[in-house]
């Protein structure tokens, strides 16, 4: 069989915010740019993000990178390594401002300038007050900038590739990337894409939980992909869960609604974050409000007949501050909760949001592993940006609005490299052989697999143990067995079966796909969970109880460090958190409070 071959200078996975602004700085410095999607660029997760983006330009508090810097090591529990974290917050005015002129509708201020408010764990002054420092579209940031993204990149001819999924990486017996096996959906015809660069942007793989804000496109496929490549991931433990989904549905009810005077209540009608967090109270970071949350429900103030989730009260707010800053929350809560958010206030939940882990990446946007004595040595050709990588700015806690700051920062900084890596790699490397067998082995099983188990059943059996035992709080016997039952369904996925064999728009063999990339995930993180024995930011165990040598059961002398999984006999390795930032001071380990 004769595969067809598509040569490119740069082939990004993924259309959201860092594949197209990867894109954007690729294509317009004049190199040939493929982007492979699996929808259409402009219906990508980012859509989803709501309340807005962070950039300290101080336009209506007064602000600087330095506190910015300060609230992310702060609210990654200082496993965020200071260089990339410095990085990002000294970047991020001339993103935003960019981003502003490439036609992103901001809301305004009267005086013309870029509208923000404050945001969950963002403050003035190292901690003292909240910060108005999310910029915003009203409640719909993300929907506007891949609108305004697109477009740049078809003025750039970025040439795109819709509905297409990337199956498996393609490395030379040098271990250097050399593209991918993408499959396109309409046909079911399987191509190869080989490029000089490779940059992943492919977005986080949230489906691995049962209760997700994440869009069903979010499989982890470029994890997946990575890992069967050899590449470990990195601080897979790490999982947001976002204090307000819709409760019983879990679509996202932006962290914006407090940032514009929402108030969580309790069954009790009591606003309970201000025995949590005294200080920002609701706009505590969101590990800390989650965890209050399901404390409230646990101790049996939680609300309806069950005790079973909170109510978020923006009912003291004028009706035309949320029809103007919020009109999105308005309709999701009138469809999804059948309540008007301006009469009565919205039943709500913690639901899976985010992955601060990922592919292991520099600053630069080079994915690193350990090679010989160097434990960070690029992978050549091979770049990631966004919520498949761990840069890593997040660490054990990702700020809100951080998200798409780190996907336009970290989209623009892969693109930079690649053009200058490339200024020294004029010509395509040849391709190995046997270039396609490993994607079209996997294809071949799922054809010719007899009496295996249903995609949907092992996908929720997944779900299902990731949900009751990797969730909001974590217990050391639950982990244990949650890696033993975890192996367990991953031996059903070698089995999946499709009955449905046609080629064209077989979405049964699509999600038999994504299955095989949610598992790699799945596994990295209860087997990093598990073998994390303290607490810190979103991983807090029952077994790491707080004292004076860890407060909080964060324990810096043993565990103040990176978690590598390897998917090769599911080997963890660590290294170190890097401490030193490019220019500012270190931001000193303390206790974290709000
Ligand atoms: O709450 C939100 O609007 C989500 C933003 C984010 O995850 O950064």
């Amino acid at each position: 069989m004769t595969i067809p071959v598509h040569k490119f200078d740069v082939v990004i996975v993924g259309a959201g915010g860092a594949g197209l602004r990867a894109a954007l700085q690729v294509s317009e410095a004049g190199l040939k740019t493929a982007v492979l999607t699996k929808v259409f660029p402009t219906r990508s997760h980012t859509v989803a993000a709501q309340g807005g983006v962070a950039a300290s330009l101080g336009n209506v508090t007064e602000d600087n990178w330095r506190w910015h810097m300060y609230d992310t090591v702060k609210g990654s529990d200082w496993l965020g390594d200071q260089d990339a974290i410095e990085f990002m917050v000294r970047k991020a005015n001339e993103v935003v401002v960019e981003l502003e002129h490439y036609g992103m509708p901001f809301d305004r201020l009267d005086n013309g300038k870029i509208y923000q408010r404050p945001f969950g764990g963002h403050s003035q002054n190292f901690g003292e007050k909240p910060v108005n420092r999310s910029c915003a579209a009203a409640d719909r940031t993300g929907h506007a900038m891949l609108h305004a993204m697109y477009q740049r990149n078809v003025r750039a001819h970025t040439q795109f590739f819709v509905e297409w999924m990337a199956l498996d990486l393609i490395r030379d017996a040098d271990g250097e990337v050399l593209g991918v096996v993408a499959l396109e959906m309409e046909t079911g015809e399987v191509h190869i894409f080989h490029a000089k660069a490779t940059i992943f942007a492919t977005g986080g793989a949230g489906r691995i939980f049962y209760s997700s804000t994440n869009a069903f496109i979010n499989t982890g496929d470029g994890l997946g992909m990575a890992a069967r490549a050899g590449i470990p991931l990195e601080d897979m433990e790490f999982w947001q869960f976002h204090p307000t989904g819709v409760a019983g549905a879990g679509v996202l009810i932006t962290e914006g609604v407090r940032g514009e005077g929402g108030i969580l209540r309790n069954a009790n009608g009591e606003r309970f974050m201000e025995r949590y967090a005294p200080n920002l109270k609701d706009l505590a970071s969101r590990d800390v409000v989650s965890r209050a949350m399901v404390t409230e429900m646990k101790e049996g103030r939680g609300c309806g007949a069950n005790k079973d989730y909170v109510l978020l009260d923006i009912t003291h707010l004028a009706p035309e501050t949320i029809m103007k800053r919020l009109p999105g929350i308005r309709d999701i809560s009138i469809q999804f909760a059948g309540v008007d958010p301006i009469k009565t206030p919205i039943p709500v939940v913690p639901t899976c949001h985010y992955q601060m882990g990922g592919i292991p990446t520099n600053y630069q946007g080079q994915v690193v592993m350990p090679q010989g004595d160097d434990l960070a040595a690029p992978v050549k050709g091979f770049y990631a940006a966004g919520e498949c990588a761990c840069a890593s700015v997040h660490g054990a806690n990702r700020l809100g609005t951080n998200s798409l700051l780190d996907l336009l920062v970290f989209g623009k900084s892969a693109g930079e490299t690649v053009i200058e890596d490339l200024k020294n790699n004029k010509a395509h490397k040849p391709l190995p052989e046997n270039a396609a067998d490993y994607a079209l082995s996997r294809l071949n099983r799922l054809e010719t697999q007899k009496n295996g188990e249903d995609v949907a059943e092992v996908m929720t059996a997944m779900q299902r143990v990731m949900q009751g035992h990797a969730g909001v709080f974590r217990f050391k016997e639950l982990l244990h067995e949650g890696v033993e039952q975890i192996a367990k369904v991953a031996e059903r996925v070698q089995s999946t079966e499709i009955k449905d064999k046609s080629k064209v728009w077989n979405t049964a063999r699509s999600e038999a796909l994504e299955l095989e990339n949610l598992i790699e995930v799945a596994k990295a993180t209860m087997i990093s969970a598990e073998a994390r024995k303290e607490s810190r930011g979103a991983h807090v165990r029952n077994d790491a109880p707080d004292t004076a040598e860890h407060p909080d059961g964060r324990n810096d002398q043993e565990w103040l460090k990176h978690t590598l999984w390897f998917r090769d006999g599911n080997r963890l390795q660590y290294k170190p958190v890097q401490m030193k930032p490019l220019t500012a001071e270190t931001v000193a380990l303390k206790k974290r409070v709000y």
